[in-house]
């Protein structure tokens, strides 16, 4: 039999994921109704307790790690015609956020070795305009977070990370999220760290921070039902994420130590081939939400996704377009400096199949696949 072609390998794994964690959620969902708390109790306290603990911080949970953005921008004043610096490799979310600010998204480029915002290009896009900057921790590496701190104190510039690919990343042995004002989580499903479909987090430096956070993320209110001191979002999180996701924080080191050996495994076997892996960056440990290939040209690229598609295995490309070319992009006031490394990147990026519950077995397939489309071509 021809192993290859052995069943299919998808390109996530949270199906897998919740399947395998079944008893435990049902468990929990059932302890909340039994509870009949639905909305800020003491599952979502508990979870921005432990989290703001593990990652040096003050927690305050979200709806989404888009609304977690757009809350920061907002506590932060970030506000009309203010420019804040992002690179051109990100989700749309980061630009959106700051664009529902009113504020101008201005797009730099990246380190090609990490994909994460270059530090010297955030340098030469400032104006006198510059407010912010929003690294973006990409793929599970965190950005140079001490020569972005050390732009940022030179420049009085406000520092959001964008730490939706991230959860538990370090730099320095700083948690990702507690080195900028502010760190924005994603809690969606297929994250490293996620719950049952959307949710995110906040993470303040400051906790002088939160009342107003908390107050962005419920409309306004502050404990207190029927007064809305400001205009805020309906953008709180559930008593049934919050516990599950609490649930899933105790296993993400595990996780992340097994998204590590399998990174192992696919960059020992593929290190041969001339196709670039992912991997650490001096002070800052990868914890792989993704494995990046970067193919010699995006013929190549096309070509290897299009071999393993036709083997079961489904790949991706994160992103296959740069922010500022989406189209929705037409009707936001933004402004791109030189992207040459992320335009000529995206296009050769490759990302295998990789989640804790991908399996020794299937990761070889993924590799004997990778071997074979590269002995056809040389
Ligand atoms: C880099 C980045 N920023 C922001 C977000 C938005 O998070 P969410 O999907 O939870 O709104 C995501 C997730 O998709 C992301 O990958």
């Amino acid at each position: 039999m021809n192993t290859l072609t052995a069943g299919t390998i998808a390109g996530e794994f949270h199906a897998r994921r919740v399947r395998g964690l079944k008893a435990d959620v049902l468990r929990l969902v059932e302890k909340v109704i039994d509870d009949g708390v639905f909305h800020g109790g003491r599952r979502v306290r508990e979870l921005e307790a432990v989290a703001g603990e593990r990652w040096s911080g003050h927690a305050a949970a979200t709806s989404s790690g888009t609304m977690a953005l757009e809350c920061a921008v907002r506590a932060l004043g970030i506000g009309a015609g203010d420019e804040v610096i992002m690179p051109a490799l990100t989700f749309v979310s980061t630009a959106f956020a700051v664009a529902a600010a009113g504020a101008v998204p201005v797009f730099i480029d990246i380190d090609p070795r990490t994909r994460t915002l270059d530090p010297a290009a955030a340098a030469a896009a400032m104006t006198p305009r510059t407010c912010a900057v929003i690294p973006v921790h990409m793929h599970g590496l965190m950005a140079d977070m001490t020569a972005i701190a050390a732009l940022a104190g030179r420049h009085g510039l406000a520092v959001i990370e964008d730490c939706a690919q991230a959860a538990g990343a370090t730099d320095t042995g700083r948690p990702a999220g507690s080195v900028g004002d502010i760190g924005c989580f994603s809690m969606w499903v297929g994250k490293n760290l996620g719950g049952l479909a959307d949710g995110g987090l906040l993470l303040a430096r400051d906790p002088a921070l939160l009342p107003l956070l908390r107050k962005l993320t419920d409309l306004g209110r502050d404990g207190e039902r029927n007064t809305h001191h400001l205009r805020g979002s309906r953008g709180r999180m559930g008593e049934i994420d919050a516990a599950v996701i609490r649930h899933q924080l105790d296993l993400l080191p595990a996780w992340t130590d097994r998204r590590r050996n399998l990174a192992a495994r696919y960059t020992d076997a593929l290190s041969t081939l001339a196709f670039g892996t992912p991997g650490d960056a001096e002070t800052r440990p990868h914890t792989y939400y993704k494995y990046p290939l970067t193919m010699p040209d995006p013929a190549s690229a096309a070509a290897l996704m299009t071999h393993l598609g036709r083997t079961g295995i489904t790949t991706e490309q994160v992103y296959p377009h740069a922010v500022p070319h989406q189209p929705a992009l037409r009707e936001i006031t933004h402004r791109t400096t030189d992207i040459t490394v992320t335009l000529d990147l995206l296009p050769r990026t490759v990302c295998l199949p990789l989640a804790p519950e991908l399996t020794d077995e299937e990761a070889d397939r993924v590799i004997q696949a990778v071997h074979d489309f590269h002995a056809a071509r040389v």
